[in-house]
């Protein structure tokens, strides 16, 4: 194995869990899929998202909601559409959503995804356009339209959901889980405390955390440990046919970043955590904990302020992700790639 990512057991808990009423995240079958909706800023990880979300027969993707974050918003949707285009599935409606945060100016990672959000192999042109209503809206109507409550999963800063959740509180009870990637127990990814996805919009993230709605908090001390390491990647575009061959590059392209940041011969796909987590019973180890979110702190703005000891006596808003089954998580994301050959 290369690379030196992440050794030992993850986030451990010394004490005992503890009981909560808070639901965990649900799981389909292929008999009976789970609805999800799927809101992306894509970017590498969540482009690998969707594909993997696509392919599993145990989840069916009502829509594709799109914000601002690792690239400006034309570009975000137009990079869903691509990824559309490359799977096959013209069926899939795309809604562009925020173009900025809540308060405040937009920052979007070209450090880390290029310019383009997705500098790397071409991408298919899109088949589709995005269909004309501002996501909050096209998401409360995929809610509203599906037959059971549906599960959220965001992949990008928190604002269209925040929106949906203010703009259309009926749905709120249509709402089954959010599974999201962002914050971190530990490190931050953009400043030394924050996660981009969580920093980008802080104030999105207070509302959806805030929301009483049962949550999956898949963070960096999971999606850390969740690296594809070079060799494994590379039999993934040797061996997933067409799509096998983007993703094996588009890899290669977010393994540079976190090369020359990390030092790590491999790249973790944090949005492909969130679907897999899904598809996946436990997968991703979790403990139900409160998590409050920074809004004000001069150093700390963005932070997830996780109750790892339980020492505020809240009750837990979310499921923090702990650890993580890596092989099993770069097994399920082969399979799926393979898949489209
Ligand atoms: C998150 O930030 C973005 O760059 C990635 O797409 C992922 O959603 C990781 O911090
Ligand atoms: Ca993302």
């Amino acid at each position: 194995m290369s690379g030196t990512a992440a050794p030992g057991p993850g986030i451990v808990l010394v004490d005992r869990p503890v009981p909560s009423r808070l639901p965990e995240a649900p799981h389909g079958t292929p008999g009976h899929p789970l609805p999800i909706v799927i809101d992306c800023d894509p970017g590498h990880d969540d482009a690998v998202a969707i594909l993997l979300a696509l392919a599993r027969p145990d989840l069916r993707v009502l829509g594709i909601s799109t914000v601002a974050g690792n690239a400006v918003l034309e570009r975000t949707t137009e990079t869903a559409l691509r990824v559309l285009a490359l799977a096959g599935r013209a069926d899939v409606e795309v809604a562009a959503g925020a173009a900025h945060p809540l308060e405040g100016p937009l920052h979007t990672a070209p450090h880390v995804h290029g310019e383009s959000g997705i500098e790397g192999p071409a991408l298919p042109d899109p088949v589709t356009a995005p269909i004309g209503e501002f996501a909050p809206h096209a998401m409360a109507r995929w809610i509203r339209a599906a037959a059971e409550p549906v599960v959220l999963v965001p992949t990008g800063p928190l604002t269209n959901v925040a929106l949906l959740l203010q703009e259309h509180p009926e749905v709120h009870d249509r709402i089954a889980h959010i599974c999201l990637m962002g914050g971190s127990i530990t490190e931050g990814n953009i400043t030394p405390s924050a996660e981009f996805n969580i920093w980008v919009d802080p104030e999105a993230a207070q509302t959806v955390f805030g929301a009483g709605i049962p949550l999956t908090m898949i963070g960096l001390d999971v999606t850390h440990r969740s690296i594809v390491w070079e060799r494994e990647r590379e039999a993934l575009a040797r061996e997933g046919g067409r799509v096998g061959a983007v993703v094996g590059g588009l890899l290669a392209y977010f393994q540079a970043f976190h090369e020359r940041t990390y030092g790590w011969a491999g790249t973790p796909i944090h949005d492909a955590v969130a679907v897999a987590h899904l598809a996946m019973p436990g997968l991703v180890r979790t403990a139900a904990l409160d998590v409050e979110i920074e809004t004000e702190g001069r150093f700390t703005r963005g932070r997830t302020v996780v109750d790892l000891r339980r020492v505020t006596g809240r009750t837990p808003n979310a499921h923090v992700g702990l650890d993580i089954d890596r092989e099993r998580f770069v097994a399920l994301l082969g399979e799926a790639i393979r898949s489209y050959a």
